[in-house]
């Protein structure tokens, strides 16, 4: 039987999605009692899905693609053109291997030496100023990770604009305004500077290490055997560089968790417990904002449910919702990491870096190494001498990616 989709009453809710931020198509699944409906926005006549359910029929590749999902706004500051998150089918799943073959046992361990390194450097630094701004300071040391870790050199005196180029790829993404543009601009540089290198590789004029993705992205050939074109391999590498630096999100958030839950701290300064490290960092990434929903449109015509879903509709996937479901979590506005005890591990119902498969699905391809680099982060803060002075910890529920406002100061003791 054919039902009528539940509808969000209202010409277009653009400013509603503004000013509610990371809860409103949340909001509206209450209002409209369905986890599927339709809204408008950004001009346009949109399906919200919610919850688990409605997350596994978003990831059925035969029913939505992503080739014309993104707005043009986000490909120009965030994304990028031409690159993994805009493929479909084969050439997707060929791409995705290009990204998946880095994220080994091995691979990943590297990185997380890397880390290990890096925190034990910067922490000599901090000790002796006053005060430091995490926030700056980890993106600093995950772009240097980062640039490392894909064989892109990094000379000092370039760490300082690097981070920021990268930094204002995915802070520009939902603004409007100068820094919506000062984020185009730094993707134009940003990939002026990896087009540069990939030309010195290609050209032989660059020693760089054959595991790395400098070296294997710049010599990736598509499903027909042509080398990709220099502007695709940096767009493809800085889907690699500029995510790693955003894991400093996720890191301000661990370390203000820890303010916030002391107990917490306590536990896992004590525990001899290696799991509730994972725990505490999954409940960070479930509890905190950070990416609202995943946009795909209609592929062809098909019905679900006894709804309608129309060919090129845009359709969003309430991320943030579905990790605060009230079906599957029980009181999901509080902080409680030993629910992951309990977790069964479903790719549907926690999916803060997308749902479904890695391989063959748009999943986030680096979701393994942000737990671990997350993880490896905790176990040096759990054990740090630090105080946070007196500021302003709040958290915007609109701006995107939030952060506390003040950055998180520290005082390294
Ligand atoms: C895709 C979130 C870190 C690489 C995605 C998606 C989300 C996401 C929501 C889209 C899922 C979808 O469209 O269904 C995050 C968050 C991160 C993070 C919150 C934490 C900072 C990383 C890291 C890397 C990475 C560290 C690489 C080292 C990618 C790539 C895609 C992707 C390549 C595209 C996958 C595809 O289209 O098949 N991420 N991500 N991400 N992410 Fe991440």
């Amino acid at each position: 039987m054919i039902k009528k989709m539940p509808k969000e009453s209202g010409i277009d809710h653009t400013l509603a999605l503004l000013k509610e931020g990371y809860p409103f198509l949340f909001n509206r699944r209450q209002e409209v009692d369905s986890t599927i409906f339709k809204t408008r926005i950004l001009g346009q006549q949109a399906i919200a899905l919610s919850g688990k359910e409605a997350a596994s029929l978003f990831y059925d590749n035969e029913k939505f693609r992503r080739s014309d999902a993104a707005p043009k706004r986000i490909q120009k500051t965030l994304f990028g053109e031409g690159g993994v998150q805009s493929l479909d089918g084969e050439a997707h799943h060929h791409r995705k291997a290009m990204f998946m073959t880095l994220m080994s046992r091995d691979g990943l361990n590297e990185m997380y030496e890397i880390i290990d390194k890096e925190l034990t450097a910067a922490n000599q630094n901090w000790k002796k100023e006053n005060h430091i701004v995490l926030d700056k300071e980890i993106q600093k040391l995950l772009t240097k990770a980062a640039c490392q870790w894909v064989g892109v050199p990094l000379p000092d005196k370039e760490i300082n604009q690097r981070t920021e180029q990268l930094a204002d790829m995915f802070e520009s993404a939902a603004s409007i305004g100068p820094k919506h543009w000062k984020g185009r601009k730094s993707r134009k540089n940003g990939e002026e500077w990896i087009i540069s290198l990939v030309r010195q590789v290609r050209n032989n004029e660059m020693a760089v290490d054959e595991d790395r993705a400098l070296y294997t992205f710049s010599w990736h050939r598509d499903l027909d055997g042509n080398l990709l074109n220099e502007k695709i391999v940096a767009v493809e590498l800085l889907n690699l560089l500029r995510p790693i630096v955003a894991i400093s999100a996720y890191i301000n958030f661990l370390v203000l968790a820890l303010y916030e839950h002391p107990e917490e701290r306590e536990n896992l300064k004590n525990t001899d417990n290696e799991n509730r490290f994972e725990w505490f960092c999954q409940e960070v990434r479930r509890y905190y904002p950070f990416f609202p929903f995943a946009a795909a449109r209609v592929k062809r015509d098909f019905i679900w449910n006894g709804f309608t879903f129309k060919e090129g509709t845009l359709t969003l996937l309430d991320l943030y919702g579905t990790n605060h479901d009230p079906n599957e979590w029980s009181e999901p506005n509080q902080f409680k990491p030993d629910r992951f005890q309990e977790w069964k591990g479903s790719p549907f119902d926690f999916i803060p870096q997308g749902g479904g498969e890695f391989n063959l699905g748009h999943r986030c391809a680096g979701e393994w190494m942000t737990l671990g680099v997350m993880k490896r982060c905790l176990s040096f803060f759990v054990h740090m001498d630090f105080e946070l002075p007196e500021q302003d910890l709040s958290y915007s529920m609109t701006e995107m990616p939030s952060k506390p406002k003040s950055k998180i100061i520290m005082q390294v003791h």
